[in-house]
């Protein structure tokens, strides 16, 4: 199924609002059966409404149990990022992922989220795919997104001053960072500014498309590409070189609602802190240059048109990174992409 052709008239217009609260009946149930008569009359649907709904989450990968007269119990969920079921990975009074579009196959997640938040989708809204056919990568590049990796995109609107704008990218590694390593033991580093590396190969791209009023971000679309459970069969040969997945590196599945909950009970005070005008990178600053894969290398970056060539020296409290040229001087550089080796363009 592909939904993204037809752009959203409201910002709930791709929301499954019927599908959730019967998941969500169900998920309170626990291991209660719940009969079609009790769902019909709390939610208002006919029993048949219901029963395609139930058949429509099988399909899905959910388990249920049915018996005469006592009507369905779930047996099993699957790990799929549906509003429910990341729910209850989340804190109270959590914003982040208080709303969720969950689409089998769309273009890009960042392309959606753009539409449903200039549609005035709520703060904390979040678009996820199973696939995307068309993944936005940073500097106009694909991202390859087959099934199995993550991609989601969160919509962020709270002010915030543009001059900040690079921080969220920053923090963000530091909150995917600190999430996988708690499903996985695996050794992962930061390649500046965002990019998270496994033994030298990319799992995690960020991309953040701001919409601005003068020196303010109106909203940020906050995309996160993570290549959680894709097989090393599925890479391409050309991508194997630079990218892999953490089941690749350690063998085993991750849990997508466990990581998700993971990342934004990490992510989402960072980002309330930067919002509150607080030098929120600088307070985790040493985390990322501790896990850094960039500092102390000779490294070429692309900022702007230009690529410059040197070593990276440091980087500030304000995420901003200080490359010592071979001339001898030294550049500070704001935003940028540091290239892989033996690219001419970056991945
Ligand atoms: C990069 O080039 O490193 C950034 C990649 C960002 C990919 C993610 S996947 C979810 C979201 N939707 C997109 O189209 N791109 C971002």
């Amino acid at each position: 199924m592909k939904m993204q052709e037809r752009a959203p008239q409201t910002w709930t217009d791709m929301d499954d609002p019927v599908r959730d609260r019967i998941l969500a009946a169900f998920l309170e149930a626990g291991d209660r059966y719940v009969s079609g008569s009790e769902l019909s009359q709390r939610l208002g649907l006919t029993r048949t409404a219901i029963w395609k709904h139930i058949q429509a989450l099988s399909d899905l990968g959910f388990v249920f149990a049915a018996a005469p007269r006592r009507g369905y119990r779930l047996q099993s969920a699957p790990d799929l990022l549906l509003a429910p079921l990341l729910y209850r990975q989340l804190p109270q009074g959590a914003q982040f992922g208080r709303h969720v579009v969950w689409l089998p196959e769309v273009d890009s997640t960042n392309a959606i989220a753009a539409q449903l938040a200039a549609k005035g989708a709520p703060h904390g809204t979040v678009v996820t795919a199973l696939v995307q056919n068309g993944g936005r990568g940073r500097r106009g590049r694909a991202w390859f997104s087959p099934q199995g990796g993550l991609w989601m995109s969160l919509i962020l609107r709270r002010p915030l001053p543009l001059a900040k704008a690079h921080e969220l990218t920053l923090l963000t590694s530091v909150a995917v960072h600190r999430a996988v390593r708690r499903q996985t033991d695996l050794p992962l580093a930061i390649k500046w500014p965002n990019d998270l590396l496994c033994r030298g190969r990319k799992v995690c791209g960020i991309l953040a498309e701001i919409r601005a009023e003068g020196e303010t971000v109106e909203h940020a679309v906050l995309g996160i590409g993570l290549n959680t459970n894709i097989p090393d069969t599925d890479f391409p040969s050309d991508i194997r070189e630079i990218a892999t997945s953490l089941l690749v590196e350690s063998g085993r599945p991750v849990s997508h609602l466990q990581l998700v909950g993971e990342l934004f009970r990490e992510l989402e005070p960072m980002y309330d802190a930067l919002a509150r005008g607080e030098d929120s990178f600088a307070a985790v600053a040493d985390e990322w240059r501790a896990h850094s894969a960039t500092l102390g290398q000779r490294v070429r970056v692309q900022t702007g048109h230009r690529v410059l060539t040197g070593l990276a020296e440091r980087l500030d409290d304000d995420g901003v990174l200080h490359l010592r040229c071979d001339d001898g001087t030294s550049v500070a550089i704001h935003s940028g992409d540091v290239l892989w080796p033996n690219s001419s363009a970056g991945a």
